[in-house]
């Protein structure tokens, strides 16, 4: 079987499944219990977070875990709106964000916040002139992807972050789930107020993630309960899913420029081999892309039926993001960077691994351009 569809999930380290089944049989206590036995959970859940905030060198009591992406996502964006409403009810975010950032921001907007869609250009990236164009007085937050999830572009984070030191009462959220590990990011001096972290795409479990809140930076719970995470997050926390969380992320950005060369080489050795086809066309942009995901569109060709022909090879790649799937509607993602509608409706991700091979990519080009080739025909008969 070859998985190229890591950026919907990725398979579980076993160092790191070794230790949530060794937290979850040995240390199975409540760490908000007085006894001795919650004690220990509760130093195995700061032992956790001490070393996720020193991979991301910040402080400790700046991150707060949470069940995903999702939640962190919609934890920063509504926790901030309702925080800071007094304040504006002015939000801006790109056309080309993961759902659970594009629907928080209309569920806000249904609440009487208003929104502001910013445009990307034809590579993916939002352009920092009208990102400052869009700030007003009150506007209260910014929310943008490190990594934009079906199509890989590179938002100017670093860019973004000293073009808002001008603007202090503006928080910076970054949605960092696809690119964390894969491309650089410095919470303290790319500005980030808040950024959000999900374990299962860096081959931690699933149910696993968390959110980075700068200290000084207040944000409006969501969930109302036992006040756990200190205050932010109630629930009872995942002590085994935090401890695999950190371990994950500790084994990714041991992987370091090497492991991001060695996914570079297998995307270029896919994106040289699917160019050489006519009916293929590619989206993910040359610059400024994330080293594991290539996305392209078939000029004549249904992704779903292309998508369950490779299935019968054995080899796993997804339509556009995982979440609307399911979906037959064109990507948002494609359709913002302006590819034409018939292309944007067939979107396929390719999406990669450390543990991902050139034989696996030489392999799946190969059965990738003989089923284009023969769905091509079958099509034009
Ligand atoms: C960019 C991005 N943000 C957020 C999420 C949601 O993360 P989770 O699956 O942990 O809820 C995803 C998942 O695909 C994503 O790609």
């Amino acid at each position: 079987m070859i998985y190229f569809d890591n950026s919907a999930t990725t398979k579980p380290y076993k160092e790191v499944l070794d230790s949530f089944i060794t937290v979850s049989s040995k240390h199975f206590a409540n760490p908000s219990s007085l006894h001795s036995f919650g004690g220990q959970a509760e130093k195995l859940l700061s032992q956790a977070r001490e070393q996720v905030a020193k991979l991301l060198q910040v402080r400790t009591n700046e991150i707060y875990f949470t069940s995903g992406g999702t939640e962190s996502n919609n934890l920063a964006i509504k926790g901030a709106a309702m925080q800071y409403r007094n304040r504006g009810k002015h939000l801006i975010t790109t056309s080309i964000e993961h759902p659970s950032v594009r629907l928080a921001m209309e569920q806000l907007e249904q609440e009487g916040f208003e929104i502001t869609y910013l445009p990307v250009d034809e590579h993916g990236r939002v352009s920092l002139v009208d990102i400052e164009k869009a700030i007003r007085k009150d506007t209260i937050l910014l929310s943008v992807m490190l990594v934009n999830n079906e199509v890989g572009s590179i938002q100017p984070i670093k860019e973004i972050g000293e073009l808002l030191t001008n603007y202090p009462t503006v928080l910076f959220h970054v949605d960092a789930v696809q690119g964390i590990g894969k491309v650089p990011l410095s919470l303290r001096k790319d500005r980030i107020d808040l950024c959000s972290f999900s374990g299962h795409k860096f081959h931690g479990l699933k149910g696993t993630g968390c959110l980075f809140v700068r200290e000084g930076v207040r944000i409006t719970p969501l969930f109302s309960g036992g006040n756990q995470e200190r205050q932010l997050r109630s629930g009872t926390e995942n002590v085994a899913g935090a401890v695999a969380l950190a371990k994950a992320l500790r084994m990714t950005f041991e992987k370091g420029e090497p492991g991001i060369a060695h996914m570079k080489q297998i995307q270029g050795l896919l994106r040289a081999e699917l160019s050489k086809n006519a009916a293929i066309h590619i989206n993910t942009p040359i610059d400024n892309n994330a080293p594991h995901i290539l996305n392209f569109s078939l000029r004549e060709i249904k992704s779903e039926v292309f998508i369950h022909a490779l299935e019968e090879k054995e080899i796993f790649v997804s339509t556009t993001s995982a979440c609307s799937s399911k979906k037959k509607s064109a990507s948002t993602t494609l359709l913002a960077m302006g590819v034409p509608e018939t292309l944007a409706e067939s979107g396929i991700r390719i999406s990669l691994s450390f543990d991902s091979t050139l034989e696996e990519a030489v392999e799946a080009a190969a059965v990738i351009d003989k089923t284009v080739k023969q769905l091509g025909r079958i099509m034009n008969r």
